[in-house]
């Protein structure tokens, strides 16, 4: 039953959008005055647990739950306890959230109790005033709550900061001590040119992983690590501290060909890729028929339409491949 792409890659890790809503408004990823979908487009729990539940009997192994942001999605955890049943079977080997963390502090303990190990946490400066400008809507003392909260309930947690030129290069270290301190990991991201631009322009914010790693060289030793999950983050050792260290580089590297995953968003659409456009319905044959078969074969011929790669390209000194569309809609 496995998912093979046209270029022999094995689907085996969903990442799911269960709302575009977000309490946040980051400056890079929505515009103040965001329209949502209505409600009534949405997916239902019950469906996304029939999805999810189709490609986990298609051989996905690996789930992560995004948004917008997952846990403002009411009832939300209705899903999640659902989902512990292919734990307990071990037809899914992980499930992981990616949250803002405003919500956590509820909902940590429920999360773990749930089968969830894993969440990883949005941060991109430890000043709340810098926090307050780049989510506009966010205060910092209420996603440091939901680390606490987190870590108290025994979830290991990857603090992921989008790195940004002119915002938290000055924040390089501190970022890196405090996750060391409370023995979090962390992942840089590089800016993507996705969302409307509005008057930000990507490129002004682009602050290359590569300069970040030649700056973070100036202080520690850095040993490349071999691990991979199929996805664009590399990791490195700091020798000095022990700790890793991930870059997120869509831009830059080529990670194309060990890709694993599919996104699907909140109204039932799978994008095979984050740098293309080309996407599926998956919510018309789930709704058309309560047997699985057809959207077993929408699933079948999405994943026979997953391009090589993608056409992120900033070297001409253009957001070459923009994506009109926001992060907060595929889940990042
Ligand atoms: N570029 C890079 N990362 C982004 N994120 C949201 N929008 C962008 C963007 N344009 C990040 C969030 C979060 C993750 C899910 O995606 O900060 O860490
Ligand atoms: Fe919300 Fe995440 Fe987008 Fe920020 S980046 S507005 S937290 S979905």
């Amino acid at each position: 039953m496995d998912l093979i792409d046209p270029f022999q890659r094995a689907i085996t890790y969903l990442r799911l959008s269960v709302t575009d809503r977000c309490d946040f408004r980051c400056v890079y990823c929505m515009s103040e005055q965001m329209t949502f979908l209505p409600k009534k487009e949405l997916l239902s729990l019950e469906e996304l647990d029939r999805l999810t539940s189709t490609f986990i009997s298609m051989g996905v192994k690996k789930l992560r739950i995004t948004g917008g942001e997952p846990l403002v999605r009411r009832d939300i955890m209705t899903f999640f306890n659902a989902m512990g049943r292919h734990l307990e079977s071990g037809a899914l080997e992980e499930l992981c959230v990616t949250t803002n963390g405003s919500q956590l502090a509820r909902f940590a303990q429920p999360l773990y109790d749930a089968g969830v190990r894993r969440i990883n946490v949005s941060i991109d400066t430890l000043d709340e005033a810098k926090f307050a400008e780049i989510t506009r809507w966010g205060r910092l003392a209420q996603v440091l709550k939901g680390l606490d909260a987190a870590q108290a309930a025994g979830l290991k947690i990857k603090l992921n900061a989008v790195a940004l030129k002119g915002f938290n290069e000055d924040e390089l270290f501190s970022l890196l001590a405090f996750c060391h301190e409370r023995g979090m990991e962390i992942t840089f991201i590089e800016v993507m040119p996705m969302g409307d631009l509005g008057n930000e322009n990507r490129l002004d914010q682009y602050w290359p992983l590569s300069d970040l790693r030649a700056r973070l060289e100036e202080r520690f030793t850095l040993t490349d690590l071999s691990r991979r999950t199929g996805g664009p983050a590399r990791y490195v050792r700091v020798n000095e501290t022990g700790q890793s260290v991930g870059f997120i580089t869509p831009l830059t590297h080529n990670f194309c060909e060990s890709c694993n995953r599919v996104r699907v968003t909140c109204t039932g659409e799978i994008y095979t890729c984050l740098g293309q456009e080309g996407k599926s319905d998956l919510r018309a044959p789930l709704r058309a028929s309560t047997d699985d078969e057809l959207l077993q074969g929408a699933i079948r011929a999405a994943i026979g339409l997953k391009p090589k790669g993608h056409d992120f390209d900033y070297s001409r000194g253009v957001s070459d491949g923009q994506m009109t569309r926001h992060m907060s809609h595929t889940g990042g």
